[in-house]
């Protein structure tokens, strides 16, 4: 992926990208512990250039259901079936633990609590998204290739992080956090991104900064899938909801069609709380 992918491309070309199917989920299960469900029957495509909220009240499962997706949490029934472009399927729930790495390459995830290495300086931080892609010699001694750099480069440049470059990661702030851990997420050249919740602890510029690179990802044909808490962030910049109760997806469609009862099943009395 070169970085003129991750600027906007014209309508008519994402429209395009949005219709190829590039992951399908088929009666996905989650169990902890035996007999409490936390995910159930969870079955969803998911396209090119998508932007996908996923909205519920907390402990709804959305966590859980972004980490099953990328493997970081083992599905305890169902299948994740990997649409690959040359027309073959994998099911990603049942691949063994050392061909996990590359699947997590092409399924990127940001972390609530960006996970970056705080006293790494900012770019070897987003170098680091390229583990997976290197050997484990040169990711230990952490040489990266004179491509991989400039890529890291031109991915600060583009979310205004590069005067930040050789900073520490512990001394940034909230907002400039996320958009390392973006960067960090799109050096493995990942075809779906997905965000645990990527703007609960910024401050409304930050939200919208946030929020309008996401939708800049997916209208370059990544599928973006973001966990959020306000149903007016999901209106204005998503493409899709999939709304989850009790483990199980209640409803699944365009923004638009979120009216007070369907918010109320989602959230009960909580809804009066949202934003
Ligand atoms: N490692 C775990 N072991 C046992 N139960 C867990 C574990 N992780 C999550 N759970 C439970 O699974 C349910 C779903 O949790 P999850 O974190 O997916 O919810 P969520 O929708 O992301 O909530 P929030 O909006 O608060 O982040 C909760 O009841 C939670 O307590
Ligand atoms: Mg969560």
């Amino acid at each position: 992926m070169s970085l003129a992918i991750l600027r906007p491309v014209p309508v008519e070309s994402s429209l395009r990208a949005v219709n190829k199917k590039v992951l399908s989920v088929v009666g996905l299960g989650k169990a902890y512990n035996a007999g409490s469900r936390v995910l159930d029957d969870i079955s969803f495509d998911l396209h090119a250039g998508e932007l996908v909220a996923v909205i519920g009240r907390s402990g709804a499962g959305k966590s859980t259901l972004l980490h099953t997706l990328n493997g970081t949490i083992t599905a305890s029934e169902g299948q994740i079936i990997n649409q690959r472009d040359d027309g073959s399927q994998q099911n990603v729930a049942a691949l063994p633990a050392r061909k996990m790495r590359q699947w997590r390459s092409e399924c990127g995830m940001i972390f609530q609590d960006f996970c970056l290495v705080p006293r790494l300086d900012v770019l070897t931080n987003v170098l680091l998204g390229r583990l997976s892609q290197t050997s484990t010699l040169k990711s230990f001694c952490k040489i990266f290739s004179d491509e991989d750099r400039a890529r890291a480069i031109g991915l600060l440049e583009w979310l205004n992080m590069l005067p930040q470059a050789l900073q520490r990661a512990e001394n940034l702030s909230g907002g400039q956090m996320q958009r390392v851990a973006i960067c960090r997420a799109l050096m493995q050249n990942p075809k779906i991104l997905l965000a645990d919740e990527p703007v609960a602890s910024l401050d409304p510029k930050n939200t919208r900064r946030i929020m309008e690179v996401l939708r800049q990802i997916s209208d370059n044909g990544i599928s973006v899938m973001v966990n959020l808490h306000s149903v007016e962030l999901v209106k204005e910049y998503c493409t899709r909801v999939i709304g989850i109760a009790s483990g199980r997806i209640i409803f699944d469609g365009h923004p638009a069609q979120l009216n007070e009862n369907l918010l109320h099943t989602l959230y009960g009395e909580e809804i009066t709380q949202l934003n």
